[in-house]
């Protein structure tokens, strides 16, 4: 059990026996020290429904409080907490279980079934800025998820299908003819401006696109082998920037739009059947009650256009029956950009009025906010375009090498050039990670790349403190015994074994800023025990337990920036 599911049990069970059965325990990590480590405020409700005395009942229930060998004092405090002092002697154990378990000593879920579904480009054009939190969060959900058990199925959802490619291909074949199709595909977006220029010039080229559309939706096996090819070239695009940000996406995590062609018609048939469809304004519509626009009339989400033609909603109906059927998965995480939140709440909907969706599926939309510029707006380039994802990625590698060779001119380049990947690569990801995905953020170089404060270089550098001193001490003992007895050695502790709940509160709530903001008190309370507590320059047990205590916090500081994919280095 994790220390907040064990003492919350134990509160839980002295409230009963106090005569409350049904009040919530209510413990947390303590806010102050001076409230202990860990804090009790389900009293007071307690109370309140019992119609008594708070601080009366709290007396009640510390008589018959069982935390032996977990706490060493408690005592109640204001109008009824129950403030929990853990037992150093039992702290020192757990730091001992994690530090002889490669995973720290996290228990293991009951596995579900979970896909974190992100990314999901437009194949049609480059990745930009707009891919980046997605991505970023989504490969750090497939992280957290995995390392506690589940098992977690990656998908790309790629847009691969629709009007547009019946364009792209048939500019492909234009100027293979000539023989510059290699050249312009190197730049995708160039690529698809050229063509989009053709079918807006030239009436000929454009009834050959739509030709192809039409040829690729009964799949006439010419046009979608070079569909195919198309598709392929622009995924290597994608896998080349995966690959420099350390996602884990790869070719087998693809499962595009066009994959789901052929049930669309059979849904919007069964929707039909089950008299969830009306026809509006020529189109086929789901109307939902509980999305009422501001005239109270309700919202219509439409799967099908007047003329025939499907569209991104219907598809995704096609995903959800896919997911649950054949997949039967028991979550799915969608990792997409807010402002797409309507779409998600309708189609959820539309999918569990059409029992597709049981209500024993989790099926949720983790949406995340823009990234803007300093003007507070969506960062855009100087000419007003997107910010290629690729020229970002390299400028913070770029970023990180000066400030890396400001530091350390003496490194060799090549050395300097593998820290900066690290370095900036983890910079921009922690930058991301560490705000809450729910609100916008504005994109600032030099704050992501500072060594002080809550970034990837203060905590990596952190780490390669502590890697430094185990290169001091030639003579650690792995199976020391931890003691623990100084303040500053307790704080740290307590912190260390607050990872197993953190882990798991991450993967319950897919919000990785607080596992960052976990990690950066971690390394704050590290330095301060290694203020106050010399490791090198003690003896006996005592080093030998504090090089534990460092052991742990390396270990914790790798793991936890491990579990948002970032790396760490041993020297910096
Ligand atoms: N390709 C879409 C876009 O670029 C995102 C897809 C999100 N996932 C989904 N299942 N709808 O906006």
């Amino acid at each position: 059990m994790t220390i907040l599911q064990l003492i919350s049990a134990r509160v839980q069970a002295a409230l009963a026996a106090a005569g409350a059965p049904d009040a919530s325990a209510n413990v947390q990590p303590a806010s102050k020290p001076e409230f202990g480590d860990y804090q009790a405020n389900g009293v007071m409700a307690a109370a309140k429904q019992l119609k008594t005395n708070p601080r009366e009942l709290a007396q009640k229930v510390l008589a018959v409080l069982d935390l032996d060998g977990i706490a060493s004092k408690l005592e109640i405090a204001g109008p009824g907490f129950i403030n929990i002092h853990l037992d150093p002697a039992f702290l020192a154990r757990r730091a001992e279980t994690a530090l002889a378990d490669e995973a720290l000593g996290i228990a293991k879920v009951d596995a579900k079934k979970v896909m974190v579904e992100y990314s999901s480009v437009n194949l049609a054009k480059e990745m930009h800025i707009g891919h980046l939190r997605g991505g970023i969060i989504g490969d750090a959900l497939v992280r957290v998820n995995s390392f506690i058990g589940h098992n977690v199925v990656r998908q790309n959802h790629v847009g691969d299908w629709g009007t547009q490619f019946g364009m792209l291909v048939a500019y492909m074949v234009e100027i293979s003819k000539s023989g510059q199709a290699d050249l312009e595909l190197k730049d995708l977006d160039t690529f698809y401006k050229h063509s989009k220029k053709r079918f807006d010039e030239d009436t000929a080229f454009a009834d050959t696109a739509r030709d192809y559309v039409v040829k690729l939706q009964s799949g006439d096996a010419e046009v979608l082998k070079l569909w195919q090819q198309f598709v392929k070239l622009s995924l290597t695009h994608c896998n080349a920037i995966y690959q420099k940000l350390g996602l884990q996406l790869n070719d087998d995590d693809v499962r595009g739009e066009s994959f789901y062609n052929d049930d669309l018609p059979v849904l919007v048939e069964e929707l039909r059947q089950k008299g969830l469809l009306v026809e509006d304004q020529g189109a086929q519509v789901v109307f939902l009650d509980e999305f009422k626009n501001k005239e109270g009339e309700p919202a219509a989400f439409i799967v099908q256009k007047q003329g025939g033609g499907y569209l991104y909603a219907t598809t995704d109906l096609g995903a959800i029956r896919f997911r649950v059927n054949k997949l039967e998965l028991d979550r799915c995480l969608y990792v997409v950009d807010s402002r797409q939140s309507l779409h998600f709440q309708q189609l959820f909907s539309t999918a569990r009025k059409a029992s597709w969706l049981p209500e024993s599926a989790d099926f949720q939309h983790i949406g995340h906010g823009t990234i803007m510029g300093p003007d507070g707006k969506p960062l855009k380039t100087r000419s007003g375009e997107n910010v290629k994802l690729v020229e970002l990625l390299d400028e913070a590698v770029e970023r990180a090498f000066q400030l890396v060779t400001s530091k350390n001119p003496e490194l060799p380049e090549a050395e300097r050039r593998q820290i900066a990947a690290v370095v900036g690569i983890g910079a921009l990801k922690y930058a991301d990670l560490s705000k809450s995905r729910n609100t916008d953020y504005i994109f600032d170089w030099d704050a992501m790349l500072s060594f002080e404060g809550n970034t990837a270089p203060y905590l990596q550098y952190a780490y390669t403190r502590v890697q430094s001193v185990f290169r001091k001490a030639e003579d650690f003992d792995p199976a020391a015994k931890v003691v623990i007895t100084e303040a500053a050695e307790k704080q740290l502790a307590v912190a260390l074994a607050q990872f197993e709940d953190m882990v798991f509160a991450v993967a319950d709530s897919s919000q990785p800023h607080h596992l960052c903001g976990y990690l950066y008190n971690v390394a704050t309370l590290f330095s301060r025990f290694y203020e106050a507590c010399p490791i090198l320059k003690s003896e006996g047990e005592v080093r030998a337990s504090r090089l534990q205590l460092a052991a742990l916090t390396a270990k914790t500081l790798k793991s936890g920036l491990g579990l948002l994919g970032i790396e760490v280095l041993d020297a910096m």
